[in-house]
C-alpha cells in the first residue's frame, strides 16, 4: 500500500558534541553524511517495509558549518518512487539554541534501492504526492529518472525493465 510523502517523513535531531566536531569546532562532513544516509533509508523502509541499499547520491555541498553545541536535524521525505527504487530529499538544520535562530546547512537527493532478504531486489509501493509541490517534484523525478534510463539503455528500448 502506497503512502503520502508526509508519511514516509523521519526526522533525526542530536546535539553536536566534541566527538562529531574537526579542531575548528564544526561538525565532520562525514558525520553528517552518515546522518543523511540513515534517516534516507528510514524513510524508504518506512515506505517500502523491505531492506534498503543506497545507490546514489546526489551533489552535496557544505556552505554553512553546524557548531560544537547547536543542535543538528536531518529531515527525510520520499520525492519519488520508481519499481525498486526511491527518491528521498534530505533537508539538515543546525539551530543555535541560546539564539533559536535556525539555519538549512545542506539540501540533498538520496536513491535507496528496496531489497529482500534473498538479496535480491524487490517492487516498491507507488509513492501518492498529494500537494501541488509534492506532484510537482514527483513528475520532476520522473523525468529525471526516464532521461537517465534513456541514456543507459539501447536505442530499441530492448532493455526495458519496468
Ligand atoms: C543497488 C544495487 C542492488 C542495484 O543493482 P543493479 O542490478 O545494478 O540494479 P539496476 O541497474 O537494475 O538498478 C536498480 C534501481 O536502481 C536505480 N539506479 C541504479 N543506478 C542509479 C543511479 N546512479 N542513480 C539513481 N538511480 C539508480 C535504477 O534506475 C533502478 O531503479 P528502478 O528499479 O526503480 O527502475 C547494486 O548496484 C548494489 O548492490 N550496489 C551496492 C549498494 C551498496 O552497498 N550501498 C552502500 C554504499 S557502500
Amino acid at each position: 500500500m502506497g503512502k503520502t510523502p508526509e508519511e514516509t517523513k523521519v526526522v533525526m535531531t542530536e546535539l553536536v558534541l566534541p566527538n562529531m566536531t574537526n579542531l575548528l569546532g564544526n561538525l565532520l562532513g562525514g558525520e553528517l553524511m552518515h546522518r543523511m544516509d540513515i534517516a534516507g533509508a528510514l524513510a524508504c523502509m518506512r515506505h517500502s517495509g523491505a531492506q534498503v541499499t543506497t545507490v546514489a547520491v546526489d551533489a552535496i555541498e557544505f556552505k554553512h558549518p553546524v557548531r560544537l553545541g547547536e543542535m543538528v536535524s536531518v529531515e527525510a521525505k520520499l520525492v519519488w518512487t520508481g519499481k525498486t527504487s526511491m527518491k528521498v530529499k534530505i533537508t539538515a538544520t543546525a539551530e543555535n539554541l541560546a539564539t533559536g535562530a535556525v539555519i538549512v546547512t545542506n539540501v540533498a537527493m538520496f536513491t535507496f534501492v528496496a531489497m529482500g532478504r534473498d538479496g535480491r531486489k524487490i517492487t516498491v509501493p507507488k509513492l501518492l504526492p498529494q500537494t501541488d509541490e509534492e506532484k510537482s517534484d514527483f513528475e520532476r523525478e520522473e523525468r529525471a529518472y526516464l532521461l537517465r534510463r534513456g541514456a543507459h539503455q539501447p536505442q530499441d528500448g530492448s532493455d526495458d525493465k519496468r
